[in-house]
């Protein structure tokens, strides 16, 4: 952490001048532990903030211009606040720190020209949450500069806004909720319809979350997501002509959607089995967890991979390859995809001492079938957005 510090106070003072009078705010990104694409379904999540960050050093401008320097591609792009704030065509990272200066000012916060420089450590097409990250280290550090008063839980709903409306990724709240709320050692249980949430400690005895890439880009998820928030809410208007008191899938449950398939594509059946299931198992995990019972939780990760997999087909198969590979190795409890799909990470739950053998067995078995080196992570619980 020390050494992006350093590296994004460096490249700011080479960009914009001296490096004086700096805002420095972190953001993480988080691995969702299991409750997969059920916030926008007004269901439950449970994520856990992770040691990648987004680094950004900010500061006023005494004019209306704004200048941002993504380190990582070494471009700089500039606007003025004076009009209206438009999204870039061209540099297409702009866009999460327009779109929430965007949401900022719409909601009524007074805007300042900015320099703003970042680096970001989260894998992009990870899974991991790159993106959500920089959203909310913009959102810190213009909340901060501008003195603009809102909740954390508003503040991520404003930044799920800029994604939603102005980037035109129609995500849910979860990762601009964990990546501001998070706190150190502890997943976060999250009911995505009220956004009350219970910080749990993760407590894991001798095992550990081991995050695992596919080095496998999640491009396609975009269309693709947004494709399956259309279907859940094509289950939602079936559902609700039977059931009048269901609103959103959290509202159903596996007897009301039997008494529904007859009149539902099966596709659609299965993409409501899944998120119906998925929440279940959330609700089941954070029991789990509290009654110390890892190897339930593990069995429960296994079942959600395999409704994701089955049901919601958000995987690929080398995804999968990863997780069957990962479920043979002695000591691992469970294992499966994590984030939004179609690539990036697996989350698995596994012994401490049988983290080398993981790499000894899948890592080589994965590059003999793929082609493709995995990387390993083991990831403790880290805290939401801070200044630094
Ligand atoms: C992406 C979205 C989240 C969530 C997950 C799937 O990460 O940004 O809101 O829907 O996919 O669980």
């Amino acid at each position: 952490m020390r050494s992006e510090i350093a590296v994004v106070k460096q490249t700011f003072a080479k960009v914009f001048g001296a490096a004086d009078g700096l805002t420095i705010v972190r953001a993480p990104g988080r691995v969702n532990l299991i409750g997969e694409h059920t916030d926008y379904n007004d269901g439950y999540v449970f994520p856990m903030a992770i040691n990648f960050d987004i680094v950004m050093a900010v500061r006023k401008r005494s004019d209306q211009l704004v200048k941002m320097h993504a380190i990582d591609f070494n471009r700089t792009v500039e606007f003025s606040i004076a009009r209206p704030i438009e999204y870039d065509t061209e540099e297409l990272w702009s866009n999460y720190l327009r779109g929430v200066l965007w949401a900022l000012q719409g909601a009524g916060a007074k805007l300042v020209g900015l320099e703003i420089a970042f680096l970001g450590t989260i894998p992009q097409g990870s899974g991991l949450s790159s993106s959500a990250a920089l959203e909310v280290a913009t959102a810190v550090a213009v909340k901060h500069l501008t003195g603009f008063k809102i909740t954390l839980p508003d503040l991520a709903l404003l930044c799920q806004k800029a994604e939603n409306d102005f980037v035109g990724m129609k995500c849910g709240i979860m990762d601009q909720f964990i990546s501001l709320l998070g706190q150190k050692d502890h997943a976060l249980f999250i009911d995505c319809r009220t956004l009350e949430y219970e910080r749990i400690p993760l407590e894991l005895g001798d095992y550990r979350i081991l995050v695992c890439h596919s080095g496998v880009k999640h491009s396609l998820v975009d269309s693709e997501y947004n494709r399956r928030r259309q279907e859940c809410e094509t289950g939602v208007q079936i559902l609700a002509n039977r059931f009048p008191a269901v609103q959103a899938l959290r509202d159903a449950d596996l007897a009301m959607l039997t008494a529904c398939q007859a009149q539902m594509d099966p596709v659609i059946y299965q993409r409501c089995r899944h998120v119906i299931t998925e929440n279940e198992r959330v609700l089941k995990s954070v029991a789990a967890l509290k009654a110390g019972d890892l190897k339930c939780f593990g069995q429960l990760l296994n079942q959600s991979h395999d409704s994701l997999r089955d049901d919601y087909e958000v995987s690929c198969a080398e995804v999968d390859l990863l997780v069957s590979l990962a479920r043979k190795v002695e000591g691992v409890l469970g294992a499966r995809i994590t984030g939004g799909g179609f690539g990036g990470c697996t989350v698995n739950l596994i012994h401490a001492d049988a983290i080398g053998e993981f790499s000894k067995q899948v890592l080589p078995e994965y590059r003999k079938q793929t082609g493709i080196e995995a990387q390993v992570y083991v990831s403790t619980a880290a805290n939401g957005a801070e200044l630094l």
